[in-house]
């Protein structure tokens, strides 16, 4: 069974999170080619060659989801505004259908009395930007500017909270070094500059919300547990290395103004240059900070001929959802306290994802998914754990309203609290979104 609202503070707020090219349907309402569907479109990238064009239709549908959201009683929706919706290459002449699209999901929330969490990138980089390096150019921290101008001149006055990039680490990280999402590169020296680069355009967006007077502004970033895979130095260094890099990189760069010596002991001499004199508008002021947590990885040190970060990851003991990723919800207070012990202090944290994608909706009954309550559960207990040490953890939002478009892994993963029927797109609520409407009841 989940937690009532009533077992945590009085202003604590509970939210649903998605994404733009997840949930809306890029080929529609004249948005812009993006690098996912290039990187969708080259074989081998994306499971059966999937992307985002359809996704939820959620353009289409908006209305029947936002009354979902508010039948569910969440107080939080966080969503994302696509780029290349909003201006169709990167740069120059807006989408007018686009603009009104988010001026229209704004009112439609208000109107609910749902408070609106705005992300500014999540993932769909123009084609148009990535034909010119994306984020490897710093330029890109401008353009990023630009776009944050536009978007928010429209939006910005009712949106509750506002963020420039979700997830850093994915964006540079895991496109640039893993390949593993778009735009698929498998370079040190693209991936330094994409780290940078990301946080500069953090920097710079955040100037630009400011001077247009927006309040509540923040910094999403993902974290994911790092443990050593046997009691060996090695072991440990390989997940001190992996810390670093994942949990500790961009957060140190945002709140403190500098690198980890353990990334910058393999990043350093790919890094732009004059790259220390950044920080000054990396380090903007924000009013909170926001985490995403699923799970933990093992890591091993790898072979001794191999070149920096030197690491392998190790298949983990623990039971596994859908995405084969750990089920760890003690990782979750770890990395709430180590937040504001050492990087935000008082400053509000919000869990701005948590979730799973089930196993038993791929087989059973789509809609009976008693593993996602009890991971919910699980995660809401820690949550609570880490309020009675006194963490100002002021929101949990769940990873994902709708089952939706899962990135390099297609449609097969399920993260949602309400089933879509890839055929029909019709909405089902599960299992798990009826204990949350219980849980959320006043
Ligand atoms: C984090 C990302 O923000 C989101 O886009 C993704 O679907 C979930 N994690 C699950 O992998």
């Amino acid at each position: 069974m989940l937690p009532h609202r009533s077992d945590f503070p009085h202003d604590f707020l509970f939210g649903a999170a998605t994404s733009a090219y997840q949930i809306e349907g890029h080929a529609a309402g004249g948005a812009g080619r993006t690098h996912w569907d290039d990187f969708a479109a080259t074989p081998g990238n994306v499971e059966g060659a999937e992307n985002g064009a359809i996704a939820c239709d959620h353009l289409h549908r908006m209305d029947e989801d936002l009354n979902l959201l508010k039948a569910a009683g969440f107080d939080v929706y966080r969503f994302s505004t696509s780029w290349a919706r909003v201006l169709p290459d990167g740069r120059g002449t807006p989408n007018a259908q686009g603009l009104d699209f988010y001026d229209r999901l704004i009112d439609g929330l208000l109107e609910r009395g749902i408070k609106p969490a705005a992300t500014l990138y999540h993932w769909e980089l123009p084609s148009a930007l990535s034909d010119l390096g994306g984020w490897r150019n710093r330029d890109i921290a401008n353009w990023f500017a630009d776009y944050t101008e536009v978007i928010m001149s429209r939006i910005g006055d009712r949106v509750w909270s506002a963020a420039p990039i979700n997830e850093p680490w994915c964006v540079s990280w895991l496109s640039h070094f893993e390949g593993a999402h778009a735009p698929g590169m498998r370079d040190i020296r693209a991936t330094a500059r994409a780290m940078h680069h990301v946080l500069l355009a953090h920097g710079r967006a955040t100037q630009v919300m400011r001077e247009l007077g927006m309040k509540n502004l923040g910094a999403v970033c993902n974290m994911e547990f790092a443990a050593p895979a046997q009691a060996t130095d090695g072991s440990h260094q390989a997940a001190q290395v992996q810390d670093a890099i994942y949990n500790r990189f961009f957060i140190s760069g945002i709140t403190k103004g500098y690198y980890p010596d353990e990334v910058l002991g393999g990043l350093e001499p790919h890094l732009p240059e004059g790259w220390q004199d950044d920080f000054d508008t990396i380090t903007q002021p924000i009013d909170w900070i926001g985490l995403n947590y699923y799970t933990r990885k093992l890591y091993d040190a790898a072979p001794t001929d191999a070149p920096w970060p030197a690491t392998i990851e190790v298949e983990g003991p623990l039971p596994k959802t859908a995405m084969n990723w750990e089920v760890y919800p003690e990782g979750l207070p770890h990395f709430l306290t180590m937040m504001q012990h050492e990087y935000t202090g008082d400053l509000p944290i919000y869990v701005t994802e948590n979730g799973m994608a089930g196993q038993t909706e791929l087989s059973g009954n789509p809609l009976s998914d008693p593993d996602r309550i009890a991971y919910l559960a699980a995660h809401l207990g820690q949550v609570q754990a880490a309020l009675a040490q006194g963490v100002p953890v002021k929101g949990y939002f769940i990873w994902s309203l709708l089952d939706n478009y899962e990135w390099a892994l297609g449609y097969a993963p399920r993260f949602g609290l309400i089933h879509v029927d890839w055929a029909t797109l019709n909405r089902y609520p599960k299992a798990s979104f009826s204990a949350i409407k219980e849980a959320l009841k006043s």
